[in-house]
């Protein structure tokens, strides 16, 4: 019954609709059906009756009866193929890649990073080959974010772009299909499809694995979508394809979605609601991670502290659920499950010269015990984003936070006596709807004030949907958001250099990722503090080994001495190869 609600859903909201849903309701007759001939390397001839034969099944297409009957649950499985339902939309072999070959460009934050080697995994398992020349592509995809006016106006015009390359593509080879993954495709829907015609298929971010389908449809000459959000979809069982396999780290998608619905915010439409990968699934791929060699690993999720893995009833009767002191949510608490710092205690355990990492969290779930972990554990990198938003009690009541500034304040001194040197990073939007300048100018102290090391920082751009579309008034003037957000930067930057010069004259350990993009004669890696650490590129004394000198690689664990800091990076000299538990006794 639940797939039937969701077809509907689907085709309410999409003109074309039935074309897709059919297909994926008679996806399970087809298998037992094909009707094509199996092929590795189709001609354009036979490509073409295939569009043919495809265009036949759908003009016969399915009856009410087709829907009751896939809808009607619980199925049995037909005891013989003769017994399933005529005729087939969709063969295996249209579902294979075939080796055609995809280009995929990513934009955004990190979680889209990681869903581009989730669709990538997904897609070479079915069959097709990635390339990373866009003149040879057979698809297109792009993997989109939304959460601000500017990051869509790119995308709109890289697809400007690519509709002469598809135009322009030769006659004789398989014509060039596009597709609109992720957040975009989630909020825009069929307005993309209308807008720009070049658009073959739309897959949100909970729809990756029906990439193969989708693109079967597309193949044919239809467009296609799904745009369905998903209250269970972690891809728990899909291992992404790392995109560079030489690197030192990797980013783990722990959860997904969000609950919070700050005002501003479109990700709680776009990306759904949040639901927690089960612990044990990602304990397994940090492992393989470990066992690869890679040295860091960032926990990913929209709220990655609220995290709460749900999967097994043994889990929930657990303890209640403890936010930080000050902050509430918008949503109904939940209570049991298994929690981040239950999951933070798992996974720093695998290895131990494995860095651990997480972001991006929400300030409301740092309870004790997961500051307690931080500092205790050697290889909890001891570093904690904490979005502020801004600093002013009113507009973050405005913005539906779910804290005062002084609540956020009295986290900071918390969170700084439990770890002491923990490195801090926060975002920041300039301009809200109703924000004055006394508003601004309580964000400007509370820079000053937390002297963050790292900042992002945004002018505020409306989003349809949100609340604060609704709600509020976006009246505060565009040039006046750009001098707002202007100061916010300059300020921002004057503290960052402050609290990064502390690091000078200091022994840091470095993990090594490779030579500095500005100088071949310097390596470039991160201290604990995620900050950037540049140093010549020399022989140095092996502490693994001693008595041999050794030149750092990417992987390494190297002890630098910090001799200057600007407002972004540390400069030094390297003292030795190390271990990170080797390290301890050295500092
Ligand atoms: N306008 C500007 N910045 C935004 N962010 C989220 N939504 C908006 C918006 N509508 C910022 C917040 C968030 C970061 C990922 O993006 O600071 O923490
Ligand atoms: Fe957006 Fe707020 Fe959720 Fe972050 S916590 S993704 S800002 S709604």
């Amino acid at each position: 019954m639940h797939s039937l609600q969701c077809v509907l859903q689907v085709q309410r909201s999409l003109k074309w609709g039935p074309l897709v849903t059919v297909s994926s309701l008679l996806l399970r007759t087809c298998r037992a059906h094909s009707s094509l001939p199996s092929t590795a390397n189709p001609s354009r001839e036979r490509q073409e009756n295939g569009i043919q034969d495809f265009s036949s099944r759908l003009a016969t297409g399915p009856t009410f009866q087709h829907f009751l009957r896939s809808a009607s649950a619980p199925q049995e499985k037909p005891s013989s193929p003769e017994a399933e339902d005529p005729p087939p939309y969709l063969t295996e072999e249209e579902l294979l890649g075939r080796q055609r070959k995809v280009y995929l460009e990513t934009y955004g934050c990190q979680m889209n990073v990681n869903d581009t080697e989730i669709a990538w995994s997904i897609l070479q398992k079915s069959g097709y080959l990635r390339t990373n020349n866009v003149q040879e592509a057979d698809v297109i995809l792009l993997v989109t974010c939304s959460i601000r006016e500017k990051a869509e106006q790119t995308i709109w015009n890289r697809l400007h772009q690519l509709k002469t390359l598809k135009t322009k593509r030769l006659r004789s080879r398989t014509p060039l299909r596009i597709g609109i993954l992720g957040c975009m495709a989630e909020r825009l829907k069929e307005e993309i499809l209308n807008r720009e015609k070049l658009v073959d298929l739309l897959a949100g971010p909970d729809a990756y694995r029906d990439l193969p389908r989708l693109l079967a449809i597309a193949e044919s000459g239809q467009q296609a979508a799904n745009v369905l959000l998903s209250l269970d979809e972690t891809y728990a069982d899909v291992l992404p394809v790392q995109t560079s396999p030489s690197a030192t780290s990797a980013f783990v998608s722990i959860m997904r979605g969000c609950n919070n619905m700050c005002s501003y915010c479109i990700v709680p439409f776009t990306r759904g609601r949040e639901r927690s990968r089960p612990v044990a699934s990602i304990l397994e791929e940090v492992r393989k991670l470990s066992d690869q060699g890679l040295k860091e690993v960032t926990l990913l999720g929209q709220n990655v502290n609220s995290f709460r893995d749900n999967s097994e009833v043994q889990f929930n009767n657990a303890v209640s659920t403890k936010l930080s002191r000050g902050f509430t949510t918008n949503y109904k608490t939940k209570q049991g499950g298994l929690r981040f710092s239950h999951l933070l205690d798992q996974v720093s355990r695998i290895d131990p010269e494995m860095r651990i990492r997480f972001t991006s969290p929400h300030p409301k779930d740092f309870p004790d015990e997961v500051l307690q972990l931080i500092h205790e554990r050697d290889n909890i990198c001891k570093q904690i984003h904490l979005p502020a938003q801004s600093g002013s009690s009113r507009v973050l009541e405005a913005m539906r936070r779910g804290y005062s500034r002084e609540a956020y304040v009295e986290l900071v001194h918390h969170i700084r006596e439990s770890i002491p040197g923990v490195c801090l990073s926060s975002d920041f939007i300039a301009g809200f709807c109703g924000e004055t300048e006394e508003d601004h100018l309580q964000t400007v102290s509370l820079l000053r004030e937390v002297q963050y090391n790292t900042g992002f920082l945004f002018a505020y751009s409306m989003r349809e949907k949100t609340r604060a579309y609704h709600r509020l008034k976006d009246d505060v003037p565009e040039e006046v958001k750009l001098r707002r957000l202007e100061e916010l930067i300059t300020v921002f930057r004057e503290e960052a250099l402050k609290a990064n010069k502390t690091s000078v004259d200091c022994t840091q350990l470095v993990l090594v990722e490779g030579l500095s993009k500005r100088s071949v004669t310097d390596l470039c890696g991160r201290n604990d503090g995620n900050l950037k650490v540049i140093f010549p590129d020399a022989e140095m004394e092996d502490d693994i080994n001693p008595g041999l000198k050794v030149r750092a690689q990417p992987g390494d664990y190297v002890l630098v001495k910090i001799t200057s800091a600007s407002s972004q990076t540390l400069k030094g000299h390297a003292l030795c190869k190390t271990t990170l538990k080797g390290s301890l006794t050295h500092c």
